[in-house]
């Protein structure tokens, strides 16, 4: 008789499932990403979940026939997290939390729970990585818990499964995907196989009993969250929670959304009280601006609807080797040695002979074309030793040949500059024809880049 099989082969990065080994992935076309596991029995999916479905609602329905009532959004009672959201959780949604360790992925979503507790929503938090005493000195810092917020110390889905029935939350919060397992896979937690399962099983619970389930899962040393990229067809949400280790502010970033667009930001300061929302990132990224220094210009970038000012540095120095040293921390490095190619072509700046290193301060990643005006006019005021006035903003996009062109909501960012203070602003010509005229901030429409430069 042939002997079962035991193992199969898994890609790390796509799930993709093999009987035998191989170097390259079909599926995704990645190198070395095979890895052996445990064969484990399928089994149909289990219906223990459906909760209060029953085989007549396997009828087809028309569009017209479904009602979306709008108190299907709970606030999660932060903003910043509801606009990336797109106006708060949808009741039955699975939203996927990732981020590099110690960001503040279990604080955020341990605020969340207490603020939905708050408001008088049942919810339940499970965690796998830390035991209860951990998770009562964190809630310690942050504050009071009040209302029915539970907490499970468990990693056996098919315990937390049961835990879910009996508790009926409206919410749950899962610590870590990877620290959970499910006893009939048998792989190690963390692995594909486990990770995927797990997830398939919160789904079932997410969709059958109308819950909102919150994941937390680790971001590998390549950025995406560890596990297969299953994970992240099988959510309605994912959320990226990023931000410099050092830098005490957090960046929230939707990079799916089934719910809303996926352009929104949310910004949060971490404190000693845990995280806080930060209403107006302009002035934070702003604050401890040098004044009169070379080589700093305040940019405006759009994120999602809103505009967000931002200082944007370089600094120009002979190089002492050969070859000229490039750097750009929080913005695309082939697009400042695109810029300042133009710089050297178009306005005859001799920029091989220079070091150049460009940074947005504060360590936000911003990659918005608007921002290559200031980047060029931040490389010629630090080549020139000259500041530019730091009442005054800029954005455009620079082509190729030098020209300045038109970006998008150019209105929006002239009021966010008069809002805060700035006098004048320089932006694309072709913008001025539909540009009204701001209170106290002054506008120069520029054709290219020579036009700027004469102009600071
Ligand atoms: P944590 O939520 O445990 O990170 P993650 O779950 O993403 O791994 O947050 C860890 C960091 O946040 C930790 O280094 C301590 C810091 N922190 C504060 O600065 N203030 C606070 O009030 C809390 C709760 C944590
Ligand atoms: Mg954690």
């Amino acid at each position: 008789m042939a002997k079962a099989k035991t193992t199969v082969f898994f890609c790390k990065e796509c799930g993709y499932e093999s009987s035998k080994w191989m170097g390259q992935c079909p599926a995704c076309r990645e190198w070395n990403t095979m890895v052996e596991e445990p064969a484990g029995k399928k089994e149909p999916l289990q219906q223990a979940f459906s909760g209060g479905r029953n085989r007549q609602a396997l009828r087809p329905v028309k569009l017209e026939e479904v009602s979306i009532e709008e108190q299907d959004r709970i606030s999660t009672g932060y903003q910043e997290l509801d606009r990336v959201l797109g106006s708060g959780i949808v009741a039955g949604s699975l939203v996927l939390a990732g981020g590099d360790p110690g960001i503040g992925k279990s604080t955020l979503l341990l605020q969340v729970c207490r603020n939905l507790a708050g408001t008088g929503h049942k919810v339940l938090y499970i965690s796998g990585e830390e035991s209860l005493k951990q998770i009562k000195l964190r809630a310690n810092r942050i504050g009071p818990v009040l209302g029915e917020l539970f907490f499970l110390c468990e990693t056996n889905l098919d315990l937390i499964g049961q835990a879910i029935q009996e508790v009926k939350p409206e919410a749950v919060v899962i610590d870590s995907i990877q620290t959970m397992y499910r006893e009939d896979i048998s792989s190690a937690p963390g692995s594909v196989s486990q990770v995927r399962e797990s997830t398939n099983i919160l789904l079932q619970i997410a969709k059958g009993m109308e819950i909102t389930v919150f994941i937390i899962g680790h971001v590998t040393k390549e950025g995406v969250v560890a596990g297969p990229r299953v994970l992240e067809h099988m959510v309605d949400t994912v959320l990226y929670f990023e931000g410099e280790r050092n830098a005490s502010y957090r960046i929230l970033r939707a990079v799916k959304n089934r719910f809303g667009s996926t352009n929104e930001i949310g910004v949060f300061e971490m404190q000693e009280q845990g995280l806080q929302e930060v209403k107006n990132p302009s002035e934070y990224l702003l604050s401890g601006r040098p004044e009169e220094a070379s080589g700093a210009v305040v940019a405006c970038s759009i994120e999602g609807t809103r505009p967000i000012l931002l200082e944007v540095q370089a600094l120009v120095a002979q190089t002492s080797f050969g070859m000229a040293r490039r750097t750009a921390a929080g913005t695309d490095y082939n697009r400042v040695n695109l810029l300042m190619a133009v710089l050297e072509k178009r306005c005859h700046y001799e920029m091989s002979r220079y070091d150049a290193y460009v940074n947005i301060a504060g360590g936000v990643r911003m990659n918005e074309p608007a921002l290559d005006l200031a980047i060029v006019l931040a490389l010629v005021s630090s080549l020139k030793d000259r500041p530019v006035n730091p009442k005054c903003i800029i954005f455009g996009e620079v082509g190729l040949s030098g020209e300045v062109r038109a970006v998008s909501l150019a209105e929006q960012r002239v009021h966010e500059a008069a809002k805060l203070g700035f006098e004048s602003c320089i932006l694309p010509q072709v913008c001025m024809g539909k540009m009204k005229q701001v209170d106290g901030i002054a506008l120069y429409g520029v054709r290219n880049v020579r036009e700027a430069i004469g102009l600071i």
